[in-house]
């Protein structure tokens, strides 16, 4: 069998002969910012992703005490904004990146605390893991944060969040700050001190007036760039995962693999993502099934909601449970095993990469 050449096999037909000219030329280039492509093609054009991040798991039995000491030493407010602690990606150089396109981070709210309100062109979410009692004000609507439930936070919508309990909570926000970094289109506003809206409804007016299962507002026509709704409810992702593995025992086609269900929060308005540089989805799989391994274009993080399992990343084996989360590079195989029910929460920047047509997935045939 043939093998396709790479940029160590292949035959170098740019390899100059070392002279005092060709160093007089190298200089030369050095010192007017230039460089040239044949040094460094393996680099720049690698044959396929090879990401300086790195997987890695994080493990929620040590970024909560980490939080909660936070909460201890470290007041909210106004110019440190959030209690929130980036995932750093151990190849990123130390940067609050997970991935080179996400941010994912750790927030903690402590009793009756107010994070002020603020406004920036990064899209937002969170998610939430376990606790209750935090309201997220986004654009003066007041959003109950609950176990399990998908808040979202678009970009340029104001948002503050406030603790209305005793308790402390703490949840999981992911958002597109290193692609919003690298491509240099941050832009920030501060707004109020204090949330705009105290109260703490069981629904918020978005959840009101769109969430009706494939009911749409007349009133509402116009599609928009990121979801309308700002929650999605565990109940509802709860009951789409039973009923699609309820209807795989009956025989029909409902999961994406044997004992694999799925769903993907989606933008009501126009049936894609629910933002324009996050995907988020949710996977079940039943006690004793494994997925596929696969490969995509682009970086992915998931958070363990509940139950036991493994996840093989790059060939190396890690032990998940509640709250522990894990970052996927570009390119890198993983695959799933569940030891119980295994309930995971996932979001990447797929919708990046479809939309510039850079996805690719590769699904290994065993
Ligand atoms: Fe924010």
């Amino acid at each position: 069998m043939s093998q396709t050449p790479d940029h160590d096999t292949v035959t170098h037909g740019m390899a100059p002969e070392d002279s005092a000219d060709l160093r007089a030329l190298y200089k030369g280039f050095e010192d007017n910012h230039l460089n040239p492509l044949w040094t460094q093609t393996g680099d720049l054009m690698p044959m396929h992703p090879k990401s300086q991040a790195v997987p890695h798991v994080w493990k929620w039995s040590t970024l909560l005490p980490l939080a909660e000491e936070s909460g201890r030493l470290v007041p909210v407010g106004r110019g440190g904004e959030r209690r929130a602690i980036g995932l750093a990606n151990p190849g990123l150089g130390g940067k609050a990146y997970v991935s080179p396109t996400l941010w994912a981070a750790i927030q903690y709210l402590g009793p009756r605390e107010t994070a002020p309100e603020h406004r920036h062109a990064q899209n937002a979410f969170r998610f939430v893991v376990e606790g209750q009692g935090v309201w997220t004000v986004v654009n003066g609507d007041p959003v109950r944060m609950s176990r399990g439930d998908l808040l979202l936070t678009p970009g340029w919508c104001f948002h503050g969040h406030h603790n209305d309990t005793d308790e402390p909570m703490a949840w999981i926000d992911g958002l597109d700050i290193p692609f919003s970094q690298q491509m240099d289109v941050g832009f920030f506003e501060f707004g109020s001190d204090r949330v705009t809206d105290y109260a703490t409804p069981n629904f918020s007016r978005g959840e009101r007036l769109w969430c009706h299962p494939g009911l749409r507002p007349l009133s509402q026509l116009q599609n928009t760039v990121a979801s309308p709704i700002g929650a999605y409810r565990w109940d509802v992702t709860d009951r789409a995962l039973t009923e699609q593995l309820l209807l795989e025992d009956e025989g029909h086609p409902a999961t994406v693999e044997q004992g694999h269900a799925a769903i993907r929060y989606v933008n009501p308005t126009t049936g894609g993502d629910v933002m324009p540089t996050i995907r988020c989805e949710f996977h079940r799989l039943r006690e004793g099934t494994d997925t596929a391994t696969r490969r995509e274009v682009g970086s992915t993080v998931f958070q363990v909601f509940d139950g036991e399992g493994v996840v093989v990343l790059n060939g190396e084996t890690h032990r998940l449970t509640k709250g522990d989360m894990f970052v996927i590079p570009s390119w890198i195989p993983w695959s799933l095993q569940a030891e119980t029910r295994f309930d995971l929460f996932r979001f990447s920047d797929a919708p990046i990469m479809e939309r510039l047509n850079f996805m690719r997935t590769k699904v290994d045939v065993e």
